[in-house]
């Protein structure tokens, strides 16, 4: 019996004042949505966890928390631990070495990074909060989960004050390879793999970025490996895969809902006749919108024939806005979205939707299920969940998906349609096929990959990464005792 201390950047619920009334949000990213579903899952129900943990920083404040101005806390089914951190410290931590230096550079987008001693004086300091927040609640048998790029050095800061935790970390994004990754100042780098080799176990989405870490860490620290196994520091330390899963039924049976179909009925009605290609995605420049419009724009001029036919509903979820990288993109994006139109609408016929929002779940359930392709063409993605949500969410598996395949998504979806996202003939050509791919193609394709999804969704998922850290502390018992 155990408790289980789930550690990430944001806590999985966002709080948005709106004069005195005070509303909760689901915080939006592949992360937050995978744990939350294991949370209410029947799996974590008949677990051995005693108890669950959300460490987090808070996006309200201690008095709304001490207040309970933030509402409900306890229908999320587990006990919320919220940091509050000082918002210039926060900028340097978030906007500036995780969103400025670590994504863009993990992303393999070098020229954007931002070398500055600040934000990675920034990074620790908010990585020791963290420490210094559980440390003093820590029990011997709790089970502690880190999750993801912002926190690559709090493995090893736990690991110094409380040798004997049991402590997991899991990578959400890409590991880069090698040659991107010695790009960062020595100092950094080996301060990162040494925070990453202070978990018992650490997870990657894909073969590939298991391989980049292990050799990044013999290449930097000169630590001995065989296979995925690592001594480093007396201490056996493994890298594995776990591709992440979705709650698969939470989207298959979402057509169920009466207000899905309802909405589902209206965009079938106010869509008549028409072709849906859709997409979702935050506003990121590695999610490759603009190189989407553009092959959008490119199949439009080569394909006449689908002119009136066919609409692309684009769909952009507000994410970072404080950095000038993403500000900037939306208006590129924006121009782009307003040239389209300006050059192919008719008096019926507006060829891209766009919307900049957060999509509540219903409505989002609703449009994967009225799409007929999904277009889904990141420059760069750890997994991309948006692909394997539309896949689960097809009515009868009808509907098309295409996708990058420089997303890590695309190691396990091998029937859609794999594009190189900045080849603009070759996703114009994927979309030509798409819109006039024969049905039994259709089903026979998204029959094998909801196949995968379902063989290993997010349970499997949670469980697996558990599984093996318990295995690891076995392993590592054994080592000691010999
Ligand atoms: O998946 C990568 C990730 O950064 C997650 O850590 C996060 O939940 C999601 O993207 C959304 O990002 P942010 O929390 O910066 O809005």
């Amino acid at each position: 019996m155990a408790r289980l201390i789930i550690i990430s950047n944001r806590l999985p619920f966002s709080v948005d004042h709106d004069g005195d009334q005070v509303s909760i949000r689901q915080s939006s990213g592949g992360l937050v949505s995978a744990i939350k579903s294991y949370f209410e899952s029947d799996a974590a129900k008949n677990s051995n966890i005693t108890e669950k943990i959300w460490m987090g920083v808070a996006d309200f404040s201690r008095e709304d928390f001490d207040r309970e101005v933030v509402p409900k806390l306890d229908k999320y089914d587990f006990t919320a631990l919220p940091i509050f951190i000082d918002k210039a410290l926060y900028k340097d931590y978030y906007n500036g070495f995780s969103n400025s230096t670590l994504w863009p550079l993990f992303h393999y987008f070098p020229s954007v990074v931002e070398y500055h001693s600040h934000y990675f004086e920034a990074y620790s300091k908010v990585n020791s909060l963290f420490a210094e927040t559980l440390l003093p609640i820590l029990q011997p048998d709790d089970v502690i989960w880190i999750h993801d790029y912002q926190l690559m050095l709090l493995p090893g800061m736990l690991r110094a004050r409380a040798p004997k935790a049991t402590i997991g970390f899991f990578l959400h994004i890409p590991f880069p390879s090698y040659e991107i990754f010695r790009t960062l100042p020595t100092d950094w780098k080996m301060n990162l793999l040494r925070g990453l080799m202070g978990a018992d176990l650490v997870g990657f989405h894909t073969y590939d970025y298991v391989e980049h870490f292990v050799q990044s860490v013999r290449m930097v620290l000169g630590a001995d490996n065989s296979f995925r196994s690592i001594q480093y520091q007396n201490r056996l330390v493994k890298a594995d895969l776990f591709p992440i899963g979705i709650d698969y039924k939470k989207f298959s049976n979402a057509g169920n809902e009466p207000e899905v179909q309802e909405l589902r009925a209206e965009v079938q009605k106010n869509f008549e006749g028409k072709k849906i290609i859709f997409s979702v995605d935050r506003l990121d420049y590695t999610k490759g919108l603009m190189d989407r419009l553009i092959g959008f724009e490119y199949f439009l001029n080569q394909h006449p024939e689908w002119q009136e036919r066919v609409v692309f509903m684009l769909n952009v979820v507000p994410s970072r806005d404080d950095i000038i990288a993403y500000t900037r993109r939306k208006r590129t994006i924006e121009e782009k979205v307003s040239s389209i139109n300006g050059k192919f609408s008719s008096i019926s016929w507006q060829p891209v939707i766009y919307r900049y929002m957060h999509l509540p779940f219903n409505e989002l359930a609703a449009l994967y299920q009225s799409a007929d392709v999904a277009l889904i063409t990141p420059l760069r993605d750890g997994m991309n969940l948006v692909a394997k949500e539309y896949v689960a969410s097809t009515v009868n598996q009808r509907g098309v998906l295409i996708l990058s395949e420089l997303a890590g998504a695309a190691s396990e979806l091998n029937e859609a349609l794999l594009v190189n996202p900045t080849d603009v003939q070759d996703v114009s050509n994927a979309i030509a096929r798409a819109l006039a791919m024969p049905i039994p193609e259709q089903k026979q394709r998204m029959a094998l990959m909801q196949k995968r999804l379902i063989d290993y969704d997010v349970i499997r998922w949670v469980n697996d990464f558990l599984d093996q850290l318990s295995n690891v502390k076995t392993e590592q018992n054994k080592q000691q005792t010999k």
